[in-house]
């Protein structure tokens, strides 16, 4: 059977926003729609970021296509959640005036590749002319001062507008900071909760950033009481969460997730970045390993609603260039630009909006 785009609004009238018990296509939530063959495709809007019902009305919608147009039909996944308007959360404006836009790379688990994430989009994102800096603000394992070579540099004080400010440094275009140049690693464990928390606000409120394009913060993993404080006091505007395939991984993103998305904190997620999505031999370039699992990544995202930024298989170059203190970006560029400017295509549109 062939299906037109009045089969698909014909059937979403069946799927009911449960907010009003109306209908989905009166409510005017379904738009951009497009058939392909057997794809089908089309947006839904809803009036808040963070719907609670979001979820459960894409799969609705999702069930109802299945159902009623046939098995075969593929729309899962092809459907674009919108939202209207951001809540609006005070924070802190003073802090970063003249950044225009924050992103929080975050990981629910460690070791997930979060760091190596935030280094080369960052450099990515220098090398497309923007203005970049970069915070690591991961007390429990600090490494951007190690995958830049920087371990040993100090960082500078000056006085601008009656003010001692921490001079951030440069490398490969992007400015940059780490708790690494402050806290002896051994004793990171000392430092919780808010005094962790105070210790990153002086990094990006007694730091001279300037006027920046982009400031990515390498944030510490997990949802603890650290990363509610950076969300809480900057205006984040959008976080990234990096994870690997493995189902541990995945349930620990799935929670980052939803502390970015929580009502009080307001934070849009722009996106999923799989990392470690497979392995490739040198010498057989064409078979892909799926050593942690196969499309993972892929499946959450569409769970969440958010696209799937980067799928970053894992390279031997990557794991050397982080010991030997160069990024990676120099010898792969291609997935680091996509990812780049995939997420300043996502940006812009919750910016626009
Ligand atoms: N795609 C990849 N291919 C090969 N090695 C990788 C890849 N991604 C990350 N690595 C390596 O895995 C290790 C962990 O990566 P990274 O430090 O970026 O993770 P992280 O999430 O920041 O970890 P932490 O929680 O300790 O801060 C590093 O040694 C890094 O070089
Ligand atoms: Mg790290």
């Amino acid at each position: 059977m062939s299906i037109s785009a009045q089969n698909i609004l014909d059937t979403l009238t069946h799927v009911r926003y449960p907010g009003t018990g109306k209908d989905i296509v009166s409510s005017g939530m379904v738009g951009d729609v497009s058939v392909e063959g057997n794809k089908v495709s089309f947006s839904l809007t809803f009036q808040k970021a963070n719907d609670p019902f979001f979820k459960s009305v894409v799969k609705a919608a999702e069930q109802a296509i299945i159902t009623y147009l046939g098995e075969d039909v593929d729309v899962r996944g092809h459907i674009a959640v919108k939202f209207k308007e951001l809540p609006q959360v005070s924070k802190d404006e003073s802090l970063l005036p003249g950044v225009k836009n924050i992103i929080a790379v975050f990981s629910g688990k460690g070791g997930v590749g979060k760091s190596t994430v935030s280094v080369n989009l960052s450099v990515a994102l220098a090398s497309l002319g923007y203005k970049v800096g970069l915070l690591d603000a991961d007390i429990h394992g600090p490494s951007v001062p190690k995958m830049f070579a920087a371990e040993h540099e100090q960082v500078m004080a000056e006085e601008r507008n009656g003010k001692q400010l921490m001079i951030p440094l440069e490398k490969y275009g992007v400015k940059f900071l780490s708790i690494g140049f402050f806290v002896d690693p051994k004793n990171a464990l000392v430092w919780r909760g808010t005094i962790a928390g105070n210790a990153l606000k002086q990094l990006i409120s007694d730091a001279h950033w300037g006027e920046l394009d982009y400031f990515v913060i390498d944030m510490p993993p997990g949802t603890g009481d650290i990363q509610l404080t950076l969300v809480q006091n900057l205006s984040i505007t959008g976080a990234i969460v990096v994870t690997t395939p493995q189902e541990v991984a995945l349930a620990d993103a799935r929670k980052g997730v939803n502390m970015f998305m929580n009502e009080k904190v307001g934070v849009p997620v722009l996106g999923l970045v799989e990392n470690m999505a497979w392995f490739t031999p040198a010498e057989l370039p064409d078979n892909k390993y799926y050593i942690f699992g196969k499309g993972g990544g892929e499946r959450l995202a569409q769970e969440l609603g958010i696209p799937l930024l980067a799928q970053i298989p894992i390279v031997q170059s990557i794991c050397e260039s982080g010991d030997e203190g160069r990024p990676v970006f120099l010898e792969e560029k291609g997935i680091f630009l996509s990812l780049a400017r995939n997420l300043i295509n996502k940006n812009n549109e919750f910016q626009q909006k």
